[in-house]
C-alpha cells in the first residue's frame, strides 16, 4: 500500500523532470567544480550525474578547481607561493607544480567521467594574459582569462566528448599562467552560449542573518539565497560586499557578469550534497542560489495549447469535489477569461476571471498543481485577477467556495450571499453543493 501511494507521489516529479530533459537536450551547460569535491563521498555520484547529463544530449563543459591540491603539492615540495587576498601570487618556482596539480585534478575526473560511459578530453584552449601589478603586488605568473578556441570546443561536443578545462592558460610565447577556474567558467559559459553556468561549492555557503536582504528575496531551506534576478543580485553585492565570505561573493559577481553577458542562468550549489545538481536541474525545488538574467516565472493570459495543463492541474480537485468538473470545450470557450502561471515553461497553476454584464466579475477555477502548493503561487494569480478586474473597470469580483474560504478571506474577500451574485449566477446556483459567496469590492486606486 504504502509502496503503491509513493509510486503514486513520484508521478508529477517524473513529468517534471522528462520535461526538463526534453527542454534542455543540445544546450550546453558549464559546471565549475570547487577543487575540495574530489575528496567528497558525493564525488564518484557527481560524476555519474554529470556522465548522465552528457549522456542525455545535453553539452557538458567542466572546469576544475585545483587550489586544494596546489596547496598540497607545494606544501610536499617546500615551494613558497604567497597570497595576496584571496588571489595566489603565481611564482616561476610554483608554476610547474601548479600545472601538474591543476591538469592531475582534470585526470581524476576523466577518469571517473570515462568509468561512467562519457568520454572526456582535456586540452589546452585557453590564451591567457598576466594579471601584471595590481595595488603594488606583482602575481608574476597569476594570469586572466584573454581569448578561448570556442570553435573547437563546440566541434569537440559535437562529437560527443566532454570538454575538461584546467585553469591554466598561455600566451602566444607559450608562457603558461595561473588563471581563475571561477573566471575561466563564466567565461567558457558566455562564448559558449551556455544556457546555464554552475559553480559547485565544496563548503556551503553562509548567508549570516547580518545580510540586508534585497525585498522578494528569501533564504532557502538550505540557508542560502534563493533566487536573484540581476537588479536583485547588483542590490545584494552593493549592500553586503564587504561581509559576504569569499568566493561566495566572487560567484554572485561572476553570475551577474555571466547572465548580464548572455548566460540565462547561474547556479551556485552545495556541491556536497548529493543529487544537488540534478535537483537544481530537473525540479523546482534546488537548494541553491540562482541567478537570473530573465523573467523566471511570470503570469500571463492561457492559450488554447494551456488547456491540457489546466484540466491536468484542475483534476486532482474535481476528483476531491473541490472543483467544478469542466470539459476541454468549455476551457476553450472562455479561453480569453484564464491565465496560467509560467515558470521554467511549465504551467504550475491556473484561474479565470469570468466577466458578467452588471459590472462584476467571477474568480473561478483556481488551481494550483498539487506538488507546487504553498509556494504562493495561487496568492499570485488570485492578485494579479485583482488587477485585471481593476483594469477592466469592474466594480466588483466574487465567487463561490466550499471548501477555500479562509484562504479566500486571507485575501482580502468577505463573506456575502446569493444577493451579491448577478441574475444569471443566482439562477445556476446549485442548492445542493451550497457554496458559500465571497466578495470585494474593487478600489480604483488599487486592489
Ligand atoms: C487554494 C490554492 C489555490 C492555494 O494555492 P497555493 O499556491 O498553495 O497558495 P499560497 O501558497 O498562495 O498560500 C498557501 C497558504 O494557504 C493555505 N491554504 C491552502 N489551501 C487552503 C484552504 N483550503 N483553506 C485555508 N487555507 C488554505 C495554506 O495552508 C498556506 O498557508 P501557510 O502559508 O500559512 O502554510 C491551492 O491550494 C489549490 O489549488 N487548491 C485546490 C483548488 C481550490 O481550492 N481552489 C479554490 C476554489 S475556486
Amino acid at each position: 500500500m504504502s509502496i503503491e501511494l509513493h509510486e503514486k507521489e513520484a508521478v508529477p516529479a517524473l513529468r517534471e523532470a522528462l520535461g526538463y530533459v526534453a527542454r534542455h537536450r543540445g544546450e550546453v551547460f558549464v559546471i565549475k567544480l570547487e577543487s575540495g569535491l574530489l575528496e567528497a563521498p558525493v564525488f564518484q555520484s557527481l560524476m555519474r550525474d554529470i556522465a548522465s547529463l552528457h549522456r542525455m544530449g545535453i553539452r557538458v563543459v567542466v572546469v576544475p578547481g585545483s587550489r586544494r591540491q596546489i596547496d598540497a603539492m607545494l606544501r610536499t615540495w617546500e615551494v613558497e607561493s604567497p597570497m595576496a587576498g584571496e588571489v595566489r601570487v603565481t611564482t616561476e618556482e610554483a608554476m610547474p607544480f601548479v600545472t601538474l596539480a591543476a591538469f592531475d585534478v582534470c585526470n581524476r575526473i576523466m577518469t571517473h567521467l570515462a568509468e561512467s560511459g562519457a568520454n572526456a578530453l582535456i586540452g589546452n584552449w585557453v590564451k591567457a594574459r598576466g594579471l601584471g601589478v595590481l595595488d603594488g603586488v606583482d602575481y608574476l605568473l597569476t594570469g586572466s582569462v584573454q581569448s578561448l578556441r570556442t570553435e573547437i570546443l563546440r566541434q569537440l561536443m559535437g562529437q560527443e566528448f566532454v570538454p575538461i578545462v584546467p585553469n591554466i592558460g598561455w600566451n602566444s610565447a607559450g608562457r603558461p599562467y595561473n588563471v581563475s577556474s571561477t573566471q575561466l567558467a563564466m567565461e567558457l559559459a558566455v562564448q559558449l552560449g551556455a544556457s546555464k553556468l554552475f559553480f559547485l561549492c565544496d563548503e556551503k555557503p553562509q548567508v549570516g542573518p547580518d545580510l540586508v536582504l534585497p525585498e522578494d528575496v528569501e533564504r532557502g531551506d538550505g540557508g542560502m539565497l534563493s533566487s536573484l534576478n540581476l537588479g536583485q543580485a547588483e542590490e545584494f553585492l552593493a549592500t553586503n560586499a564587504s561581509k559576504i565570505g569569499q568566493p561566495y561573493c566572487d560567484y554572485l559577481r561572476r553570475a551577474l557578469e555571466a547572465c548580464r553577458k548572455g548566460v540565462r542562468r547561474t547556479h551556485i550549489l552545495d556541491g556536497q550534497e548529493d543529487g544537488a545538481l540534478l535537483r537544481e536541474i530537473f525540479s523546482q525545488d534546488g537548494q541553491g542560489t540562482m541567478v537570473f538574467a530573465n523573467e523566471y516565472d511570470h503570469i500571463r493570459r492561457a492559450e488554447v495549447r494551456d488547456v491540457p495543463d489546466i484540466l491536468r492541474i484542475q483534476e486532482p480537485y474535481v476528483a476531491q469535489g473541490v472543483l467544478l468538473p469542466r470539459t476541454a470545450e468549455q476551457i476553450e470557450a472562455k479561453i480569453g477569461d484564464y491565465v496560467v502561471h509560467e515558470a521554467d515553461g511549465f504551467i504550475q497553476g491556473s484561474a479565470a476571471l469570468h466577466p458578467f454584464p452588471d459590472g462584476s466579475a467571477e474568480v473561478a477555477a483556481v488551481a494550483v498543481a498539487e506538488h507546487l502548493r504553498r509556494f504562493g503561487v495561487g496568492r499570485k494569480i488570485v492578485q494579479f485577477l485583482l488587477q485585471k478586474a481593476m483594469r477592466m473597470g469592474y466594480d466588483k469580483v466574487f465567487l463561490l467556495t466550499t471548501q477555500t474560504s479562509d484562504w479566500f478571506a486571507d485575501l482580502g474577500f468577505e463573506r456575502g450571499d446569493l444577493a451579491d451574485l448577478p441574475q444569471d449566477k443566482v439562477s445556476a446556483y446549485d442548492i445542493k453543493r451550497r457554496s458559500l459567496v465571497f466578495v470585494r469590492t474593487i478600489r480604483r486606486s488599487g486592489v
